[in-house]
């Protein structure tokens, strides 16, 4: 029998879309998969890097499992961003790993895995993606309640200078578009409701050649590409994450053109101060910013806009924050991510004094958090008495007789209801709103 694995994603949907893709090239070795690391032999943690936390998670929850199975044999892997960072040093840091695969490396985790059975340790592959990959990782094997994640881009050229992604992921490499409409097309057909083109910057797509494209008019090859995978009839597509300089109105008025094209778009602005957008190296200003959300909100559908916000950049003063919390106050967010700055090695800014103290970062990320719960009240109370159609994802945590689903603008909505439900698009009436939920009930 083929040695059982425990997999556990940490991060964002990349990593999420890369655990699909490793289950799928093990699970077609013969490998099983099972939901608890006590019953597997192997044991493997894909992990973030994107702040220091995340990656001091990899090592207590290494750690942790260790503890928890003493006694028991088990081969230890990790994969993801922190192996692609750390490589040889994660054997030194955490004696117990037996192999680390990067992130360009998932495509030959097989051939790592069977190494380590033949009793090989210390097994290392931090090399590039293959020139001819395979990207294809659907069907997803397990369930995804009829969501399916389907990358178009891969790693980051912005070079933020915060932001670790561009060693962590690499270049940007995008995904030939027969290969990501041939693949939108076999979920329709298996019967997913809902795909998401997932990469850092999808809107800065820019495949080899127009293969596919050629139908479909647009400014951008990303322009193109949303109708093409429009034009497939997938009942619902989102897209994320957007990066605002490469933000056109072309991809408003696609979203005007296709209704299954859904109305929310995330666009991460981070500073509403110029001074820090430009130390941040955004590639934009904070009014070119609003001129984006101005052609958003000009649509005729009632788009969801998203947002992430660094507090406590090297140098943000406090005339800074208050250009941040002045910015928020004109977007009318329908949600924010809010990081606390973290300084990550080898980036520009870590050369920076980080000279924001932690009391502050978290007395600015209670004032974002704050002011955004009042804007979101608003917003999300502007919904009672609409009907939203929700993809049910399944049931609700808080109650056996309740399910939740998502909204096409990627609200969280509870309403009463049983498991058949479940994978269906169905029409609800809200009727009562939190900050950061939806309730209501089945429209007849
Ligand atoms: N510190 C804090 N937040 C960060 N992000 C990226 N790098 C850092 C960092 N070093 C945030 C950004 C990005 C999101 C995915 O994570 O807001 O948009
Ligand atoms: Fe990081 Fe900037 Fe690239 Fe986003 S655009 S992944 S923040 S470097």
């Amino acid at each position: 029998m083929k040695a059982k694995i425990y997999l556990e994603t940490h991060g964002c949907q990349m990593n999420v879309a890369d655990s699909t893709r490793a289950t799928k090239r093990l699970s077609s070795e013969g490998f099983q998969f099972v939901q608890s690391y006590d019953d597997a032999d192997i044991v493997i943690l894909n992990t973030c890097s994107i702040r220091a936390r995340a990656e001091s998670k990899v090592f207590n929850r290494l750690g942790q499992i260790n503890h928890n199975t003493i006694g028991k044999a088990k081969i230890y892997g990790v994969m993801g961003c922190v192996a692609q960072l750390e490589g040889e040093e994660l054997f030194r840091r955490s004696t117990m790993l037996d192999f680390v695969c990067g992130t360009g490396a998932i495509d030959r985790l097989p051939s790592l895995v069977s190494r380590i059975l033949s009793g090989e340790r210390k097994v290392l592959d931090t090399g590039q993606r293959l020139s001819n990959e395979n990207w294809d990782l659907q069907p997803a094997d397990h369930d995804t309640n009829h969501t399916a994640f389907v990358p178009i881009i891969e790693g980051c050229n912005k070079f933020c200078s915060y932001c670790i992604v561009p060693f962590s992921r690499g270049r940007e490499i995008s995904r030939p578009a027969v290969e990501i409409i041939k693949e939108v097309t076999n979920l329709r057909d298996s019967g997913f409701k809902e795909v998401q083109l997932i990469g850092q910057n999808v809107n800065s797509y820019r495949p080899k050649t127009n293969e596919g494209l050629e139908e479909f008019a647009g400014a951008t090859p990303f322009i193109r590409l949303l109708k093409a995978v429009a034009a497939t009839g997938t009942n619902r597509i989102k897209f994320t994450t957007s990066f605002p300089r490469d933000f056109h109105a072309g991809i408003v008025e696609a979203m005007n053109e296709y209704q299954n094209l859904c109305n929310w778009v995330h666009l991460p602005v981070q500073s509403g101060s110029d001074v820090i957008l430009k130390a941040m190296r955004r590639g934009y200003k904070s009014a070119d910013y609003l001129d984006k959300v101005a052609a958003i909100h000009n649509s005729h559908r009632n788009v969801a806009l998203t947002t992430d916000i660094i507090v406590g950049f090297p140098g943000e003063n406090e005339d800074d924050f208050t250009s941040t919390l002045d910015l928020l106050k004109q977007c009318n967010f329908h949600g924010a991510y809010i990081f606390k700055y973290s300084e990550r090695p080898g980036t520009r800014a870590a050369n920076m004094d980080d000279d924001v103290a932690d009391e502050v970062k978290t007395e600015r990320f209670q004032q974002v958090e704050n002011l955004q719960r009042e804007v979101q009240i608003k917003i999300y109370g502007s919904y009672i008495g609409t009907k939203q159609m929700v993809l049910v994802k399944g049931i609700s945590a808080r109650s056996e007789a309740d399910v939740f689903g998502h909204s096409t603008c990627n609200k969280v909505i509870n309403f009463k209801g049983g498991t058949d439900l479940v994978g269906r698009v169905v029409e609800v009436k809200v009727v009562a709103a939190k900050h950061n939920s939806l309730y209501g009930e089945l429209a007849h």
